[in-house]
This record gives C-alpha cells, structure tokens and sequence, in this order.
C-alpha cells in the first residue's frame, strides 16, 4: 500500500508537470482527484489494511491528498493569469472600429432642399416666433370671429390672446410691417393643431410660406413660380393641376395638385382613388390683409402659397405614417 502511494505520488507529480492548457488540467482532475479518482480509491482500500498500518498509511495518503490538491490549484491560477493577461493584450490585426457619421434628419434635408430652389427664384428666408397673438394668427389674416381654427377644440391657446401658431401665414404680416414691396420670401417653421396623433396628422409639425408683392404681380406669376418649383422638387415629368379652394387671408384661392407617384394618375390608395396628389395652398393675397399690413391695395398685388414640410417629404419618399419624423428610430433616419 505504501508502494502504491508513492507510485502514485511521482506519477501524479510528472502528469502535472506535462499538463499545457486547461482541459488538460480538468482531465488530470478527474483522474486524481474526482470521487471515483485514484486518490479516493486508495482511501477505499485504507478501510481493508490490519488496523496497525493504519495511522501511518492514512497520513501519507492524507499528504498525497494535499499536495495533490495544492498543485491542482497553482497550476490553475497560473492558467488563470495567462487568459487575462492575453485578454488584455491589445491585437494589433483586428480591423478598426467604425465610427459612424451622423446626417441631417430627412425634414431639415427636405426644408434645405425647398430654400435652395426659392433661393434660386429671387426669394429670401425669414422666420417668425411659434409662441403667436390671437391678431397675426388669425385677425390680421382676415379670418371672420367665429371661424373653426379660432376654436379652444382646434387651436392651442396659452391665454385669452396668445396661442401656439396653427399655421405660418402669420408671419406673412409680420413681414410686410417691417418692409415695404417688392417682396419675394419664405418663411419655414413649426406650427402647432390640437389634433390627435395619427399615422396622418400630429399636434406639432412644419410649414412653408411664401409671399411675393410687388406691383402688377398676377396669378399667372403664381402659377409660374408654383409650377416651376414642383418641377425642380418633384421632378419634371409630373403633371399638376390647381383647384379653386378657400382661404380666408387670399382671394381667389387654389390648391396644387400633381400626378400621384405611385399609380402615375390611375387612382390608388395613395391618392384616395383620384390619381391626384394635393402638394400646398396658394392664392392672391386678400386686399383685407394689405389692410392690415398698411399696404396700399391700389397699389400693390401679391401672392401667398403654402405647404406642409412632412407632407411633402411623406409624398417625396413614400412614407406613409407622420410621426416617424419625431421618433427618431435610427432604422428610419438612417435610410435617407
Ligand atoms: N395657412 C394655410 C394652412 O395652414 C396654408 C396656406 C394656404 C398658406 C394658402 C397660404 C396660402 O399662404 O395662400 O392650411
């Protein structure tokens, strides 16, 4: 039996000396050291030795136990040590993280695009404040008291007087107090509806407005400036149309419409089945409003036009749901 143990003693001692990497190591346990191991079956057969032996065996059994055991775990935190220590090497070969480049969100890309075509046709940029008084929003743009829009239901009033702008026709007042004609400008910016949030319509969203006065300007300038701006946004080969509409701050008022992308003017569901798409509001500027301004409306004529930044991007790319402008999912903004 003491043979046996110190068979065992050197054998084991070479095994682990040769052992090079983990599985090796956890191989090495299993035979040594687990329940069913050499180790423990020598502690099986201790049981059988004549019972003066016994001390003497049971202690060199007990110190091949230990040492074994010992050995087992320095040669594991060694292996332990080398896995971090090569963990924290840095691996000169691996390739370059990418460090990704932002854009701009697709509405400050659509309103870019919609400056740079005015630009080009003589118009100039200007802004007006979103927080608005009940007079530029709606009085001094010649809407009657009891229209719709001044309703609590339609707009959001912060008092009695101010209210977010539900539109940027304001701004079209604004502008004609400060200069006098000629006069040929945009005006982007947020506008505000207390509406409830849908694929189609959303409290908060962007306008463009233009206005030119000069003296002698025509609807047929309008339609001239609209026409051309659609064919530079939309691209040329579209067809348009405009339809008498209303509006309280021009007379006589339209609405442009071109040829649905989609179904090239067939009908589908895009365009309600009318092969049409409505893209802005327009119309000759209402005397009533030159009133306001203190313009002469003997002197001057003028145009105003209108549209919805998202509505326009939506028809643009094909988005049908509004309110992935404001959600900002990456997987959204990323594909424009
Ligand atoms: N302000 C109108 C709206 O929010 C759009 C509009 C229509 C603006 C006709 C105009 C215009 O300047 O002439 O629905």
């Amino acid at each position: 039996m003491l043979t046996k143990i110190q068979t065992l003693n050197t054998e084991f001692l070479q095994a682990i000396e040769n052992i090079k990497d983990q599985k090796q190591l956890e191989d090495l346990r299993i035979v040594y050291l687990s329940r069913n191991g050499s180790i423990a079956s020598l502690f099986e057969e201790l049981k059988n030795v004549p019972k003066e032996e016994k001390p003497l065996l049971g202690k060199e059994l007990n110190r091949l136990r230990n040492l074994a055991e010992e050995k087992f775990a320095e040669k594991k935190s060694e292996f332990e040590k080398l896995l971090t220590k090569k963990s924290q090497q840095i691996d000169l070969t691996l390739p370059g993280r990418k460090v990704e480049l932002g854009h701009k969100h697709l509405l400050t890309q659509t309103l870019d695009e919609i400056k740079s075509i005015f630009k080009g046709l003589g118009f100039s940029i200007f802004e007006g404040p979103e927080l608005e008084s009940d007079y530029y929003n709606f009085e001094a743009l010649n809407f009657p008291a009891d229209h719709p829009a001044r309703d609590m239901q339609d707009t959001f009033f912060v008092n009695k007087n101010f209210l977010l702008r539900t539109h940027t026709s304001p701004v079209q007042v604004r502008l004609m107090e400060k200069l006098q004609p000629p006069l040929r400008a945009i005006m982007p910016g947020k506008v505000y509806r207390n509406e409830a949030i849908s694929s189609r319509s959303h409290c908060m969203f962007h306008q463009v407005e233009g206005l030119c006065v000069d003296t002698d300007i025509t609807f047929a300038e309008l339609k001239g400036t609209l026409v051309a701006f659609t064919k530079q946004f939309y691209g040329k080969d579209l067809n348009y149309r405009f339809r008498p509409s209303f509006f309280p701050f021009t007379e006589p008022s339209a609405e442009m419409d071109i040829t649905c992308f989609l179904c090239k003017g067939k009908g589908c569901r895009v365009c309600k089945h009318s092969g049409w798409l409505e893209i802005l509001g327009c119309g000759m500027v209402d005397p009533n409003v030159f009133d306001y301004a203190k313009y002469d409306n003997e002197k001057y004529t003028g145009y105003a036009f209108g549209m919805g930044i998202e509505r326009t991007a939506m028809l643009k790319y094909g988005i049908t749901d509004i309110r992935t402008f404001f959600e900002n999912d990456v997987r959204f903004l990323k594909q424009f």
